[in-house]
């Protein structure tokens, strides 16, 4: 038989166990809400505010409502007293504004990177910032800490000599973490989107300068042009063989310039958001028809067939110039990438809810890496023209603005030595 005091030792242990669990299931809950807090707001000043009068509600600890946070500065070594909750008077809210590594409690929990517990601001000689009408009281002084890096402090008001909850150091410094970490992802997001901001702008700056160059170029290269080919086809006069041949060498630079030109001025419209589309119900399959014609004379310089298969595709609705600009450059690319004697399969399918247009070659194919590459500008990758022919890496780039403003998918089929298939769809409805 156990004894009386038996028993009442066992209630005792009972009773002990209950309020460790009740003790723990506060903690869980203030660790829960403190990181609900630092997940729920946009604005850094409102997150903290939120987690100080959250732990401010926080029974076990018996403190006031009245807390705030220091945000360190570790290169001037200061801490800057970022957001409180509470009534402070306007003197402390002051002097408080700014104050060194090591001066009064959060100063030194900055220096030491350790928690403070202060019995009273009275007789603690640490507690070196007195004020007019301040009443006795105890502090805890948590150091905000991020993978140990010194982030900020954080500081509560007690009663002075108040009944110091045990738990308070484990508790106290994983909420320090919890902050800490929170206050860096938060300013990393900051950081991130002032970058793009400032990236945006740059990009806008950069088209409008290559719209700017490219047009005032444009001029003095169209003449440039007109007058080497007058020079070159005698127009204005016999001239001999050297000259003939050097007026034909500045045409060919000029002719290579002015596609350089048209293309960058296309390139600068389109991310400037300036070009619209017209578009008109028209028939794909003819325009292609006409488009493979015209090709075929540069095929033929490289002896390649150029093989049609069109698939039945109702009239459409797209821009006809830019559309031209897309299937030119496909079929160009195929010519021009792809060795002599080869063939070249240009086709239309209708897939219901898409029409495709593909261009399958037997040239070099494209390793998986430059296929990442090819649709950005300035790109030319490891197939070189294959007839001499010029090669500014614009075109693809182009092509992928062209069909994504019109709702469509650009892409490419192909492996390293096995051909390519370039391909686009548009929505038909
Ligand atoms: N059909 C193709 N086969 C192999 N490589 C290609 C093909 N089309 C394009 N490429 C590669 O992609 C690069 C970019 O093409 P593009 O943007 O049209 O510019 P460009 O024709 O001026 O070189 C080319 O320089 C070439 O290396
Ligand atoms: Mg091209």
């Amino acid at each position: 038989m156990e004894t009386n005091s038996e028993i009442s030792k066992s209630l005792n242990k009972i009773d002990s166990a209950e309020e460790e669990i009740r003790q723990r299931t506060e903690e869980y809950k203030v660790l829960h809400e403190v990181a609900k807090a630092l997940h729920n707001t946009q604005d850094l000043r409102e997150m903290l505010e939120s987690t100080l009068k959250v732990l401010t509600q926080f029974k076990e600890l018996e403190v006031e409502y009245k807390a705030g946070i220091f945000l360190a500065d570790e290169e001037k070594k200061t801490l800057n007293l970022f957001s409180t909750i509470g009534k402070f008077t306007d003197e402390f809210l002051d002097a408080e504004k700014e104050i060194p590594y090591g001066n009064c409690l959060c100063g030194r929990a900055a220096v030491s990177g350790e928690m403070i517990i202060s019995d009273s601001c009275f007789s603690d000689k640490r507690h070196e910032n007195i004020f007019e009408d301040m009443t006795d009281h105890g502090h805890y002084i948590v150091p905000l800490k991020s993978q140990g890096k010194m982030i900020g402090v954080l500081f509560l008001y007690t009663d002075a000599n108040p009944p110091w909850y045990v738990r308070s150091q484990e508790i106290l410094l994983s909420i320090g973490g919890l902050i800490g970490d929170a206050i860096v992802s938060h300013k990393r997001g900051e950081q991130i989107l002032e970058n793009n901001k400032q990236l945006k702008e740059l990009n806008e700056l950069k088209n409008k300068f290559l719209g700017i160059a490219s047009h005032d170029l444009r001029n003095p290269l169209y003449l440039i042009r007109s007058f080497s080919e007058i020079l070159k086809d005698e127009s204005a006069g016999p001239v001999n063989p050297k000259q003939k041949e050097l007026s034909q060498k500045i045409f060919n630079a000029s002719n290579f310039m002015r596609s350089l030109l048209e293309n960058l001025l296309d390139i600068s419209k389109i991310e400037s958001g300036k070009i619209e589309l017209s578009k008109k119900v028209q028939d794909l399959n003819l325009l292609v028809s006409q488009q493979v014609e015209l090709s075929q004379l540069q095929a033929d310089k490289k002896e390649m067939s150029l093989d049609l298969k069109l698939g039945d595709l109702p009239p459409m609705a797209f821009d006809q110039d830019a559309i031209i600009q897309v299937i030119g450059n496909f079929i160009g690319n195929a010519i021009k990438f792809s060795p002599l004697r080869t063939k070249i399969v240009i086709a239309t399918e209708n897939q219901r809810e898409n029409i495709k247009f593909s261009v399958c070659d037997e040239g070099p194919g494209i390793s998986e890496e430059d296929q990442k590459l090819l649709f950005k500008e300035f790109q030319t990758l490891s197939a070189k023209p294959t007839g001499g022919e010029k090669s500014t890496g614009l075109g693809l780039a182009i092509t992928q603005k062209i069909i994504h403003l019109h709702g469509g998918k650009v892409g490419v089929e192909s492996q390293l030595g096995e051909g390519s298939t370039f391909f686009f769809t548009l929505p038909l409805h």
